[in-house]
């Protein structure tokens, strides 16, 4: 790599002239036609998957797989994910399959609230607000009625506003903290923009209001942004099935030794934030596959899971299982923000596909089968620890991955996984197996 400086004006580029630059850059005069290849071949498509982000100049693949089988309040659905990780369809997949004919998935959803917040600092007397409040909130909800028309037309909008004594932790500071109901939206750009509007009309309404006086008139604004922490819009799936019907599920394992280890894996998963995080890590895996599939933000879902399992101070695992009187239980609740009109869902095409391929589900629907993937992959994932471990299954489906990188062709290939299916796969056993094969007369 030559020529290392600041780049100014990158953007302002087109699309050509950005690879021309990266070529460069990266000294590889291969780089714009190998990146050119990743270009959809319709100019209308590619056109608009360039214009989700900046600085586009290719597209970068991932695998599009569904999961059959879930049933979810007595519904079947396929299930659409995106996903680069090996086994995580198919750890899916599979435990569908096993809760399919023991009634599936209960799922339900306890909440839809979104939170946004303006942060700021004002000095006065924190007590004048509880006078105050009907009429500050009385002005929003008018000042905002052409923001949140639409909404409301759909049968949300802001549901409560409160001012919040926040002095405990910094001088002076305290936020006007609302509560949406977005419908079927994620509701991001709807929360943000009321909440920007309500910085200006408190703004305001602290100069114009006979409540306040002297410094107690003005306050200064920080910032006014949604939570991505949304504890109030929760879904729980439950699995329920007699310890009997765990009898086949391991040749070594009796049904009462099975559910006693799985047990024992999530109380380790409350006990230990190490493996609570791992535990998590598998539930995401489902998670944000569909989440990815269907144009859902996973980097918001993610972040408020993961503190949602540590709402008590303690990280955490996000499921809890009771086995008694012969029948094991298990349930998973978490907050998950999700969207089916709006921002992606709708533009992306193959968000779009994956949304009808589910049946054009509402926000709470889809709430509820993927909470329910995400606990098929935790269940699939507790499955094979308590039992086989995972690097059996995983390292097959992982020996793909291993001869892709190596080069191999379909022949050698189909060589490996023969050698392999009684072997353990690591990626020098495939290199050593690959050079042997290679210089085998059969295979020149
Ligand atoms: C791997 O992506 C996910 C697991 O590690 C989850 C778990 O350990 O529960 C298998």
């Amino acid at each position: 790599m030559k020529n290392k400086k600041f780049i100014s004006g990158f953007s302002r580029l087109n699309k050509e002239g950005k690879i021309n630059l990266i070529a460069e850059w990266m000294d590889d005069p291969s780089f714009s036609v190998f990146i050119k290849s990743f270009w959809h071949g319709d100019e209308k498509t590619q056109k608009l998957l360039d214009e989700f982000s900046e600085n586009t100049v290719s597209n970068f693949p991932f695998p599009f797989g569904v999961a059959p089988n879930f049933l979810i309040n007595g519904k079947d659905y396929l299930v659409p994910m995106v996903i680069e990780e090996s086994s995580v369809i198919a750890a899916a997949a599979n435990s569908a399959k096993f809760w399919y004919d023991k009634g599936g998935f209960q799922a339900k959803i306890l909440g839809t609230k979104k939170i946004g917040q303006v942060h700021f600092f004002w000095k006065g007397d924190v007590r004048k607000f509880d006078f105050a409040i009907n009429d500050l909130k009385e002005k929003i909800h008018r000042e905002t009625f052409h923001i949140t028309a639409n909404m409301r037309r759909r049968g949300g909008g802001i549901l409560d506003i409160e001012i919040v004594d926040m002095t405990h932790s910094m001088p002076d500071y305290y936020q006007l903290k609302a509560t949406f109901d977005t419908r079927d939206s994620m509701g991001a750009n709807f929360i943000n923009s009321c909440l920007e509007e309500f910085a200006f009309i408190l703004k305001d309404f602290l100069s114009e209001s006979d409540y306040f006086t002297g410094s107690e008139k003005d306050c200064h604004i920080i910032m006014s942004i949604l939570s991505n922490y949304t504890p109030e819009c929760l879904v729980s799936i439950n699995l329920e099935t007699e310890v009997e019907n765990f009898r086949d599920i391991d040749n070594e394992l009796t049904a009462d030794q099975f559910v006693d280890k799985f047990e024992k894996a999530v109380r380790i998963a409350q006990a230990d934030v190490h493996r609570a995080t791992t535990h998590n890590k598998g539930i995401f895996n489902g998670i944000d596959a569909i989440a990815l599939a269907t144009g859902n933000d996973f980097r918001a879902i993610e972040a408020c899971g993961h503190t949602y399992a540590a709402r008590d101070g303690r990280y955490k695992s996000l499921t809890d299982v009771d086995i008694s009187n012969g029948y094991f239980r298990y349930n998973l609740t978490l907050p998950l923000a999700l969207g089916t009109v709006g921002g992606l869902t709708s533009l992306h095409p193959l968000a779009k596909v994956s949304l009808s391929m589910l049946g054009n589900p509402g926000a709470e629907e889809l709430m509820m089968i993927t909470a329910s993937v995400g606990m098929a992959n935790n269940f699939g994932a507790l499955k094979s620890l308590v039992t086989k471990g995972i690097q059996k299954g995983h390292m097959k489906m992982h020996l793909m991955n291993i001869l892709n990188h190596l080069g191999a062709n379909e022949s050698e290939k189909k060589q490996a996984f023969d050698y392999f299916k009684t072997r353990k796969v690591s990626f020098s056993g495939v290199q050593a197996f690959l050079e042997k094969i290679r210089v085998l007369p059969v295979n020149k």
